[in-house]
């Protein structure tokens, strides 16, 4: 029997913005007819979890409940929205233990471990690559390769691990920081993932492979940046992507764009995240 996923990613919820609400709302609606035996989060579930006090709780809470109300069986990952952005790329609201407690006290664990038929999930939280709560999460991704056996890996996070290649060095917001990366990658090499999965870059990408390893960006349902604002490196679209994957370690999936879904462009909602920046290149 497959086991199906249905990889959402970036929903940004919150109260204060009805538009992402809506676009979860029409979400629920297809996955409760649909009913795919996980549903799995990769980060950016709420819109201002990362700036603390109030915001941040109501966000998280409320990013949360939508998710019970679902009916299904889900997980989530924290993205740089819910738990800060890797310090090394931020100057303000950095991933720390506070905000990860914060987190921790909403959805439980910022990483995950699953078996299913054939498979072992492994779910990580890619913003805390380079602070002082890294060792723990290597110690837990190497325990749980170690213990995969003779199931098929799937690796999911919010940020990609590279935008087009293992060996790029640049430190930049789209991608795990190189050195966590080069980490992370020495520890797969035993056991290669069949695929990872990621968000954060709000574009549709199945075709970034890289050292062997199978790239699969999902796109946001919540919005898209418009191409002012943003290099299209994938395609700009609201869905998600569904992993079918088979006990003899087949994989198959595909992306599902949901009727009802709007396609909010952020450029031109500043009363979410303020102006955005023109690109210049
Ligand atoms: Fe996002
Ligand atoms: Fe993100």
């Amino acid at each position: 029997m497959t086991f199906r996923i249905a990889q959402i990613s970036d929903t940004h919820l919150s109260p204060a913005h009805p538009a992402f609400t809506a676009n979860f709302d029409a979400l629920t609606t297809h996955l409760r007819a649909t009913r795919p035996d996980l549903v799995v989060n990769t980060g950016d579930v709420s819109a201002h979890g990362e700036l603390g006090g109030e915001e941040a709780e109501r966000d998280l809470r409320f990013a949360r409940d939508r998710h019970a109300a679902l009916g299904l069986d889900w997980l989530a990952l924290p993205g740089n929205h819910d738990v800060g952005n890797d310090p090394a790329v931020t100057e303000r609201n950095g991933a720390d233990r506070d905000r990860v407690a914060r987190w921790n006290s909403v959805f439980g664990a910022d990483r995950f471990l699953r078996d299913v038929p054939g498979w072992r999930l492994i779910g990580l939280d890619s913003l805390i690559t380079a602070t002082d709560m890294a060792e723990e999460q290597f110690g837990f991704l190497a325990d749980a390769l170690a213990g995969a056996g003779p199931r098929r890996v799937a690796l999911f996070l919010h940020k990609p691990l590279c935008e087009e290649a293992m060996s790029e060095a640049a430190l930049t917001y789209w991608a795990v920081l190189p050195e966590a990366r080069h980490r992370m990658l020495s520890l797969l090499e035993r056991t290669p993932p069949a695929f990872v999965a990621s968000g954060h870059v709000h574009q549709w990408r199945d075709r970034g492979v890289s050292q062997g390893l199978c790239q699969i960006w999902a796109p946001s349902v919540a919005f898209h940046v418009g191409d002012t604002w943003q290099h299209r490196v994938g395609e700009k679209c609201q869905g998600y992507v569904e992993h079918t994957l088979h006990p003899d370690g087949r994989h198959d999936y595909r992306l599902v764009e949901p009727e009802g879904l709007i396609r909010n462009d952020i450029g031109l909602m500043p009363e979410v995240y303020g102006p955005q920046t023109p690109v210049t290149d």
